[in-house]
């Protein structure tokens, strides 16, 4: 392997997913292993911190022996260990970022800590570049999970000859991720958990202009984003048509006998539901795209990157696609296995910071709510 072929293994567990990671020269991915805790949580509807960690801890050793194996490399042949330290669950940052120091310290390698939210900015470029294509910065970058929605400038950190970004906040939701209301509202309507994927099939089957949900009245930043008044908005439809009452019913036993696939549930589920479902999403991904589009045009972005769990939702992409079309701009997603959270992204992300000589010590600690900008 060349020097500019650099294995880094990357180490993530912000969240739900235990995950490990080798790639080389901050690019070519030679294994990425991820171990998701979503049966686990399932029937609590959303994460339990507590659960979350006694997870990774079960997880971390063997998902990296996996992500070792997978890629063929052994540990000594690691150039250094990059690790998510923030922001996240606490308890479970710690497992994670306990694990990778004690390893980088044993086998006497470099320790880089990674902003997570970092991460997801590189999985764009980790598979753009792959594919010989290199989003132009300035970019605007929305990073949409069931933990964030939040827009930065992305512009290139000059100086150190690395292929290190700046970021700027530019806007975030003052309370709901985007993915935090669909997780939401497919629980109100009986769709199982996670809610995005489930919500994501069904709404092809709805008409979208069937419910009318209100844009959400913002002061101050016109680049913050509200998704709890929309999920109080289904709700209250909810209340208002009772007549839904019986088929929620049916679709809750459903998931209780275990039959939760999309064609299950849609058996099950009326046209006023899938009107309902597919305005929802409407109503997300139009407030996700024009707020984006906006704020691409403020700060006179050359391109767009869409990362995080939501990223992985169809009619956003198609949204985002039709309208950059319209517009001198391309939209930059990862692929569905790297839109939501995995290693490989903290690998990327730890790459850069090792080739600008960023070294973290034995001080590295989980820090929940670790800003990027
Ligand atoms: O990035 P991620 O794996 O974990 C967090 O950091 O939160 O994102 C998970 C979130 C969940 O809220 C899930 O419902 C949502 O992403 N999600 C989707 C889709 N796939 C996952 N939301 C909408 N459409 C999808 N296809
Ligand atoms: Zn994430």
């Amino acid at each position: 392997m060349s020097a500019n072929e650099r294995l880094i293994l990357g180490i993530e567990s912000s969240c739900d997913e235990t995950a490990a990671a080798i790639v080389a020269g901050g690019r070519r991915i030679l294994s990425s292993v991820v171990a998701s805790q979503t049966e686990i949580h399932r029937k609590y509807g959303g994460v339990v911190p507590e659960l979350a960690s006694r997870e990774h801890l079960r997880q971390i050793v063997p998902v990296v022996r996996e992500a070792l194996e997978q890629a063929h490399v052994s540990l000594t042949d690691l150039d250094a260990v990059a690790v998510t330290h923030g922001p996240g669950l606490v308890g479970a940052l710690l497992v994670g970022v306990t694990y990778g120091k004690v390893l980088a310290l044993a086998l006497g390698k470099p320790l880089i800590g990674v902003n997570h939210l970092e991460g997801h900015v590189h999985a764009v470029f980790l598979e753009a570049r792959a594919a010989g294509r290199d989003p132009r910065l300035p970019a605007v970058c929305l990073i949409v999970s069931g933990g964030h929605t939040i827009l930065y400038n992305v512009t290139r950190k000059h100086g150190n000859g690395s292929e290190q970004f700046s970021y700027a906040r530019i806007g975030g939701t003052r309370d709901d991720a985007a993915g935090e209301a669909y997780d939401k509202v497919a629980r109100m309507l009986a769709l199982g958990y996670p809610g995005g994927p489930i919500i994501d099939r069904l709404a092809v089957h709805g008409n979208a202009q069937a419910v009318r949900f209100n844009e959400p009245k913002m002061s101050g930043n016109v680049f913050d984003f509200s998704f709890s008044g929309i999920k109080t908005a289904v709700l209250y439809h909810l209340r208002r048509n009772l007549q839904l009452e019986p088929e929620i019913s049916e679709r809750r036993r459903s998931l209780e006998r275990g039959e939760r696939s999309a064609d299950a549930l849609r058996a099950l589920s009326g046209a006023a539901t899938l009107d309902l479902i597919a305005s929802f999403q409407r109503a997300v991904v139009d407030n996700l795209v024009s707020r984006t589009l906006a704020a691409a045009e403020r700060h006179a972005a050359r391109d767009i990157l869409v990362s995080g769990g939501v990223a992985a939702n169809s009619e956003l992409r198609r949204t985002f696609e039709a309208e950059a079309g319209r517009r001198e701009i391309d939209v930059y997603f990862p692929s569905r296995a790297l839109s939501t959270d995995n290693a490989a992204m903290i690998a990327a992300a730890g790459y850069a910071r090792f080739v600008a000589g960023e070294r973290a010590d034995s001080t590295l600690n989980a820090e929940a709510n670790l800003p990027l900008a």
